[in-house]
Parts: C-alpha cells; structure tokens; sequence
C-alpha cells in the first residue's frame, strides 16, 4: 500500500542538463523536500522553480570518512526514509540510472518495501549507457558487468569471449570511504594480475570517463593490460574499465544450423 505522501528515488543521468528526462524533472517539482549526492551546482539539475525555494540536503555532509561505505549508505537512506515519514513527498537525486550501482537507492527501495511503501524509481541514463555509445559497441548478444573489486572478492574470473565494464575503478581495492584519496594505475597491480589469468598481456583495455555532453567529450584511455598500472590519477578517477573480447565463442554449430533454418 502507497503512503499519501510519494517518496522518489530521481536518476539524473551521467551528464546535465543534457540527460533530464521531463519525467525526472516533473518528479522533482512535485517533491517539499529532496536529499542528493550530486555534488555538482544546483543550477543545471534543479527544476527552475524550485530554486531557493525547497531544501537539498547532500547526503555527502552525513558521511563519515574511513568507514565502510555500507554505513554510510544505510545512514543516508535512513534520513531519507525518516523526512519521508510525515506528510512532505521526498525525492532522493542521484547520477545516472539509479538501479545501476547505488546503494542508497537500493536500501530506499528496500527500506520503503519493509515499511509497506513502493518507492517510485525514475530512470535515468546510465554510465553503462553512455559507455557503449562511447565505445560504439552494442550489449548484443551479451555483455558481462562487474564491479571491479567484488568481481576480485568473488574470484570471478570474466569469460574471454564477451565483452566486459567493470566498475567502481576508482574507488578499487577498499569498502570504505576515502572521499580525499584519489588512487592511480598502482592501486590496480592485484587487478591486473587477476584479469592475466584469463587475459593476454598486449590485449587492450580503455578506461573511460564518459561525458556525453558536446562541450566536454569523453575520456578514453586505452592501455595493453600488463601496463594498466601506469594509469594516472586523472585516468582512473569516475572510470570504469571496458575489456573487449578476445575472441568469439565456441558456436554450437548444429543449434546454429537450426537458428537458420527456422
Ligand atoms: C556508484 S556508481 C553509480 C553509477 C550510476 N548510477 C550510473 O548509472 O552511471 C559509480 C561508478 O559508475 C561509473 N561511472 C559513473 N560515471 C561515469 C562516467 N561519466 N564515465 C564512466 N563511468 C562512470 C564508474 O565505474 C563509477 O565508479
């Protein structure tokens, strides 16, 4: 059952205003109240009339450096959850498509469910998205997404005949947050030496910082995989990894002679 009072999780897309959908805006406009990591200016994403007229809480501001990232991620879906409560509507605004990667959308929506609520998630488009129209590379037949460091936690070793994003690069290597340190290509050595169990050495990998805007186009830089860790600062930071496949799959001739046939 809907509580009277809406809660919103908003994606805002990689980049804005370019990527709004009028579907996040309307969403915006109708909430009192909104909490968002985005850390940009409110000008190119708030909805102009809500301007100096409703509360944006970042969430950022109730993070606590060098915990586990989870803490702080239960803690802001709380505050959240709590502002919703009484009788306001409250959004929480984020990058990109919010069911990609974000954990506090993840526990608003769960939370909400535990409170016999249904969060309403407004899409947005992803990284993931502007990453492949990046790379010009489509998810058909199959594409394989990790993030980087539960992919290694997990000793998930990608197959080689499909393409792969891994993501979280930046924040590789730890579940805390570290929301000062940048980290460059040497944070990566333990990654790199996983991705050579299954990979070449001189096979190339990109990492991309996606922008889909005009004004500021995409960052790709293209490394073989054994020289990953010379990545920079810059590189690495907001990335993520893209692997192409080595080479095509083992086809099962005869179900592909009665694809064709059929
Ligand atoms: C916490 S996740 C959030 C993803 C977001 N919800 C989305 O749909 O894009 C952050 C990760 O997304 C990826 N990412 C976000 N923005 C990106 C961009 N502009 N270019 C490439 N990857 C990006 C990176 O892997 C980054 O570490």
């Amino acid at each position: 059952m809907n509580a009277p009072n809406d809660l919103y999780v908003i994606g805002l897309g990689v980049s804005f205003p370019e990527h709004l959908t009028k579907q996040a805006i309307d969403a915006m406009a109708s909430c009192s109240k909104l909490y968002s990591i985005v850390q940009e200016p409110l000008l190119p994403w708030l909805p102009a009339e809500k301007m100096g007229k409703i509360e944006v809480v970042n969430l950022l501001d109730s993070y606590v450096d060098g915990t586990l990232r989870i803490e702080n991620y239960n803690r802001a879906a709380d505050l959240v959850l709590e502002a919703s409560a009484d009788s306001t509507s409250v959004g929480y605004v984020t990058y990109g498509n919010p069911m990609a990667y974000d954990t506090v959308a993840q526990l608003i929506v769960k939370k909400a469910a535990e409170q016999g609520r249904k969060a309403r998630v407004i899409p947005g488009i992803s990284s993931l998205d502007s990453i492949l129209c990046d790379m010009q590379v489509d998810i058909a037949p199959a594409i394989q997404v990790f993030e980087a460091s539960w992919m290694m936690a997990f000793q998930i070793v990608p197959r080689v005949d499909t393409h792969v994003i891994l993501m979280q690069m930046g924040s590789f290597g730890s579940y805390r947050s570290h929301y000062g340190k940048r980290l460059s290509g040497g944070a990566l050595t333990g990654l790199v030496e996983h991705l050579l169990a299954a990979y070449p050495k001189e096979h190339r990998v990109s990492l991309v910082r996606s922008t889909a805007s005009g004004q500021h186009p995409e960052k790709i830089s293209t490394y073989t995989l054994e020289r990953l860790s010379d990545a920079t600062v810059e590189e690495l930071s907001g990335a993520s990894l893209y692997i192409p496949a080595v080479r095509q799959p083992t086809p099962n001739t005869a179900m592909l002679r009665e694809l064709e046939a059929n």
